[in-house]
């Protein structure tokens, strides 16, 4: 891009920001810095967005639907940085609770807040598998385990970005053979699309040149009463899932499918997350909450895998997604510690995460659905987040 048309897009970003975070019904309003760099114009030079990291420009980009919803979107890590929803009463809330620069994504690093996660979404056990007889070994970032990729994640690239309209943006990466331990030169390809039907549809595509694991999925984090007003427990669920994931205390399925009917974990019918989070039960206290895969019963498009409403805004979101599985967690190790976009702190339990996957430790466990990609072969995925009210 030439540096007209940059700034020309960093001018229309700026404009479409100006209404963007003027106008969310959130508690507080923007945190001075993007505020600065948004409002009074500092864009591009001391925008909180623009940043160079290892010779790569990461940027915000902003998707806008008919409808009035907006999203914004980094390069670094291929993050949802905003998500403007209207509420019951028609106002825009921000329910994707993120963080106001670069330099916040940079220092929340292991929240993973809105993030693109691969190469391996969740755990995979002591960093640890054997593919075609080979052993490969991860870097262990989540004692004992390899949590979402590892130490630089596709959460902390700079991805190669490209608008292709005003709803659409596409973002490419080509994570290296053995970067992180994987096998295989891995071409990435997300593309984010905002749709006139108010939903935020993520679609994935991999290829390798050679036989490698790939389970890749978003990590956004939700407050559907709109990020900064308080804790999620009052939010409601329904998952479209008879069984689950147990796991032992470092978050590793202990490879069984159990029912989820008389557990906490029965969320078949619509219930609160608070009911039955601070549960004593065994599973409960390894999550410290919700933090296990669903088995989905039917993952196809046609039928929500969940749906949850803010009990503040009357704002459901339902996720459609193809994957097996759906990590519910409910941000129980959100620890206050970072500063969000309206100024608020990530206390605990303030957002959720749905994020739409194959089996965690799938590698090491061959009676679940395959994580294995070959050369010749697509890999392929979609999530659909969608707003109703
Ligand atoms: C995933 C994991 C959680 C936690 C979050 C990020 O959802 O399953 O245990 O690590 O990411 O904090």
């Amino acid at each position: 891009m030439n540096l007209r048309n940059l700034s020309l897009t960093l001018l229309t970003a700026s404009a479409v920001l100006l209404v963007a975070f003027n106008r969310p019904a959130n508690k507080k309003s923007m945190t001075t810095s993007i505020k600065d760099s948004v409002i009074y114009g500092k864009l591009p030079a001391d925008s909180s967005f623009e940043k160079t990291i290892k010779g790569k420009q990461t940027h915000l980009f902003v998707l806008k639907n008919k409808n009035g919803m907006e999203a914004a979107i980094t390069n670094y890590g291929g993050r949802l940085v905003s998500l403007l929803v209207p509420d019951r009463a028609g106002k825009m809330v921000d329910v994707a609770v993120g963080c106001s620069s670069i330099e916040g994504y940079i220092k929340a690093g292991s929240s993973y807040y809105g993030a693109t996660i691969g190469r391996y979404g969740n755990r995979i056990a002591k960093g640890h598998f054997n593919l075609d007889g080979k052993d490969y070994s991860l870097f262990i970032n989540n004692r004992p385990n390899s949590l979402h990729g590892g130490k630089e994640g596709f959460d902390r690239k700079v991805w190669d970005a490209k608008k292709i309209d005003g709803q659409t943006l596409e973002l490419t990466y080509v994570s290296n053979d053995m970067e992180e331990g994987y096998p295989g030169t891995l071409s990435v390809k997300v593309v984010y699309k905002l749709t006139n039907n108010n939903a935020v549809r993520i679609s994935y595509e991999a290829t390798t040149d050679k036989t490698t694991v790939v389970n890749l999925t978003n990590h956004s984090y939700f407050n559907l009463n709109g990020e900064g007003n308080g804790t999620i427990l009052n939010h409601t669920v329904q998952l479209d899932a008879g069984n689950y994931t147990p796991v032992d205390a470092t978050l590793i399925p202990t490879g069984k499918i159990e029912p989820v009917k008389g557990t906490p974990f029965d969320f078949t019918m619509s219930t609160a997350i608070g009911a039955h989070i601070n549960d004593t039960s065994k599973q409960i206290r390894n999550g410290k909450g919700y933090d296990h895969n669903f088995v989905l019963n039917k993952h196809s498009f046609t039928n929500p895998v969940a749906t949850v409403k803010g009990d503040k805004t009357g704002i459901v979101m339902k996720v459609y997604t193809e994957e097996p599985g759906l990590q519910f967690y409910s941000g129980n190790f959100m620890g206050g510690v970072n500063t969000m976009k309206y100024g608020e702190k990530d206390a605990r339990r303030t957002a959720f995460a749905m994020e739409t996957q194959h089996f965690p430790d799938s590698p090491n466990q061959p009676q679940f659905p395959s994580t294995t990609l070959k050369p010749g072969e697509t890999y392929k995925t979609q999530t659909i987040y969608k707003f109703e009210k």
